[in-house]
Order: structure tokens, then C-alpha cells, then sequence
């Protein structure tokens, strides 16, 4: 299992795989002659309507939400649902779109930063809260051009991510299960995923142990991602010692090899870095939450 939203090159456009629509009775071609009209009325009239009312009543952030209660029904720490729930999970998030959580490009969350060139540091990001409960959370984070989310892992978590609209580049990592720590902070690992996407494209996933567990998303265009996290994280204050983000620096293995004695041939070398474990609050995060404000995602 791995991280598998196609890169930029790759995307293949979804548009062509639409389920088939109802028909609408004014799809059906006018006719001149009356007996041909007559006909169709007769057809049309003396046949028992088909109507799928749960589909028409159901919106789209509606079926996420039923199907995350399902899917991670019976989730934990480490637990990874299984193959048949993560595809039910992955198909539903394939087909979501910006409108479906009430978002749209030119909303002010996505402006971008007018402080000016020199300005390096990431504009602000907002975050719109959807559900959390013991299982799942539900979210979407809303990134202006430039806008970075830093290096941050995923603890013992399995994590659904859909772009659902622009362009952003992602870069990954799992750790090295059995290489020697450098020191307490700093752990190697090897590189995932180093591509930039762009929407529309299938939904990414990662998992505990595998996937790009940890990872960095920088804006390239204005980009919207929801993330469905199972289980989420634990509050820091109530529990300290549950699910934390914790966020890293990522460094060339060149920097640290020497004095640690893990030895890479040369064409591995790049596939893999060291993380160094930053302080809770790094100064280049920069994330603000705002109301969500889209169609009801619960009663
Ligand atoms: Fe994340």
C-alpha cells in the first residue's frame, strides 16, 4: 500500500467517469407529428417511476461523513481499516468537489499574500473544522499561493487526503525502521513522495507505518485539501500523552552520515534524509482556524 495520488503528469481527468445521470423528461427529443408525441406520453406515463430518493436526498458531504462512521467503526491507534473500507472511503472522496463543501477559488481564504516579495514566510492558512469525534475528524485546510504546511507527522493514524481544487507539491517520508538514531531528535528516513499534483485527482492515503506518513504540502497555486484522519489527534491538554503533531526539518543524509555511522551507497543517498524534531510551535506555521460554513455534514 502506498501514497498514491497520481503526480501532475499522471492525472487523468474524471470528468468522463460520471455515473450515468437520470434521464430528464426534457431530454426527450420534441417531436412534430402527434401520434410520435402521443406515443412517448403513453411511454413515459404507463411505466413505474424510477426514483432513487436516497441519492437525491443525500449531499455529498452528507455520504462522506455516513461512510467514515462505517469505515472507522471500529478504528483505533494502528488500526488500519480494511482494503474493501478504504476503497468505499476512496471512492467517495475521488468524486468530491470544491461546491460540495461550499467552497470556491475566489473566496478570501485563498488570496494571495500582498506583503510583497521579500516576504518569505508562509501566508495564512485557514482550517475549517467539520467533525471530530473519538474515530474520525473531518477538515479542510484552504492555502493561498505560497502557502506552506510544514513537515508534521501522523501518528499511528491512517489519513485521507483530497485536493480539491489547484495545484500543490507534496513531499513525504517513512521512517527507517531499523536504523540507529542520530540522537534523540533526529531519526532517518526515506523519501515517499516528491511530486506536485494537481486537481482534479484521486485521494491520497497514508498509514501508520507506510504511505508518507509524514509530510509537507506548499502551495503552488491556491489549493484546498480535505483531510479525513482516523483516529485524529488527541487534544494536547486532556491528553498528554496520546496523538500529538509533531513537526520536523528535514536535512540531506550527507549532513549527519559521518558522525553516525549509517553507510548508503551513492544512488540511495538521495532517497532518504534525516528529520530533526522542531518545537511545537514552529515559527513558519501559520494556521488560523474559520468557520465552516458549507452543507450540513450531520443532523
Ligand atoms: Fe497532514
Amino acid at each position: 500500500m502506498g501514497f498514491d495520488m497520481k503526480p501532475e503528469k499522471e492525472v487523468i481527468s474524471r470528468k468522463n467517469h460520471c455515473k450515468a445521470k437520470n434521464p430528464s423528461p426534457n431530454s426527450v427529443n420534441s417531436v412534430s407529428n402527434k401520434k410520435q408525441k402521443k406515443k412517448k406520453k403513453t411511454m413515459l406515463t404507463s411505466r413505474p417511476r424510477m426514483v432513487d430518493s436516497t441519492a437525491d436526498e443525500i449531499t455529498p458531504v452528507r455520504r462522506l461523513f455516513d461512510t467514515c462512521k462505517q469505515v472507522f467503526s471500529n478504528g483505533g491507534p494502528g488500526i488500519v481499516p480494511s482494503l474493501e473500507k478504504i476503497q468505499q472511503l476512496r471512492d467517495i472522496l475521488d468524486d468530491m468537489k470544491p461546491e460540495d463543501v461550499g467552497l470556491a477559488p475566489t473566496m478570501p481564504y485563498f488570496r494571495p499574500n500582498n506583503n510583497g516579495a521579500e516576504d518569505l514566510s508562509s501566508p495564512p492558512i485557514t482550517y475549517l473544522h467539520l467533525h471530530q469525534c473519538e474515530q474520525f475528524s473531518i477538515g479542510i485546510f484552504c492555502l493561498p499561493p505560497s502557502g506552506v504546511i510544514p513537515l508534521h507527522n501522523h501518528p499511528e493514524m491512517t489519513v485521507f487526503s483530497k485536493l480539491l481544487f489547484g495545484t500543490m507539491h507534496i513531499k513525504s517520508y517513512d521512517w527507517v525502521v531499523d536504523a540507529p538514531m542520530r540522537d534523540p531528535k533526529t531519526r532517518l528516513a526515506k523519501l515517499k513522495v516528491d511530486s506536485t499534483f494537481t486537481a482534479p485527482c484521486n485521494a491520497s492515503i497514508l498509514y501508520p507505518e507506510d504511505g508518507g506518513n509524514m509530510h509537507r504540502f506548499t502551495a503552488q497555486t491556491a489549493c484546498a485539501v480535505l483531510d479525513v484522519l482516523g483516529p485524529p489527534y488527541c487534544d494536547p491538554y486532556s491528553d498528554p500523552e496520546g496523538r500529538h503533531c509533531t513537526y520536523f526539518l528535514d536535512f540531506p543524509f550527507d549532513k549527519f552520515s559521518s558522525a553516525n555511522g549509517v553507510v548508503l551507497r551513492d544512488e540511495e543517498k538521495e532517497g532518504h534524509a534525516w528529520l530533526q524534531e522542531r518545537d511545537d510551535n514552529p515559527e513558519d506555521l501559520n494556521v488560523v482556524g474559520a468557520l465552516y460554513t458549507g452543507p450540513n455534514v450531520e443532523d
